[in-house]
């Protein structure tokens, strides 16, 4: 059985998503994988207790413990992969995971790293995307699985989903049917990621 660790910062509903989809008895949909453990950088969000919930490992690594280490970022990163390394996973799977990972960091993982992002990737990197995506007049939004590369939110498209962008739409209803359809797609992208290698 393959081993996913799963980086989340906050809710967690994707992680919710991929563990469910793990822990399916029907074999056919079921995601062939074992979630080893759930870990996060804010030791209050709420998907910690959620994987606790679910029965799955949980860990927090606070990013605020390293700020005053001569580089934060890549000390924070080191204590991460520590945490990481314990479960020997087959991916390490972003979801809703906030935190911009060093250079270092990604190559040590290289081929290992997946990510989903709230928009329809080569547009709207970074924060705020469904926002910007209604600011902009889309008429379709959606969401973006893809490999994790050192530049942020660029790596090669692994599989995506296209939303409708209705009359009257503001952030809230735009990004709540993205995500119903971000929980679809990422245990069946990370599926078949497993099953090709
Ligand atoms: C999701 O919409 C995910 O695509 C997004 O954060 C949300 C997390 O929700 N990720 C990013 O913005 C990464 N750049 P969740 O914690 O309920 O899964």
């Amino acid at each position: 059985m393959k081993n996913l660790v799963i980086l989340i910062s906050g809710g967690g509903s994707n992680m919710e998503a991929i563990v469910r989809t793990a822990q399916q008895r029907d074999w056919a949909g079921r995601l062939h994988a074992r979630v080893a453990a759930v870990l996060s950088n804010r030791p209050d969000c709420a998907g910690l207790a959620r994987a606790q919930a679910l029965g799955v490992p949980t860990a927090a690594i606070d990013h605020r413990a390293f700020a005053q280490a001569a580089d934060p970022r890549a000390a924070f990163d080191a204590a991460l992969a520590d945490a990481i390394d314990r479960h020997a996973p087959d991916l390490v799977v972003l979801a809703g995971f906030m935190r911009i990972l060093t250079p270092g960091f990604v190559r040590r993982y290289a081929g290992l790293l997946v990510n989903i992002h709230p928009s329809l990737l080569p547009a709207f990197p970074g924060l705020h995307t469904h926002r910007r995506a209604i600011e902009a007049g889309c008429r379709v939004a959606g969401a973006t699985v893809h490999r994790v590369t050192e530049e942020l939110d660029h790596g090669p498209i692994l599989d995506q989903v296209v939303v409708p962008v209705l009359p009257g739409d503001d952030e809230a209803t735009l990004s709540a049917r993205v995500l119903t359809q971000e929980h679809r797609m990422y245990p069946r992208a990370i599926e078949r990621l497993l099953a090709a290698g």
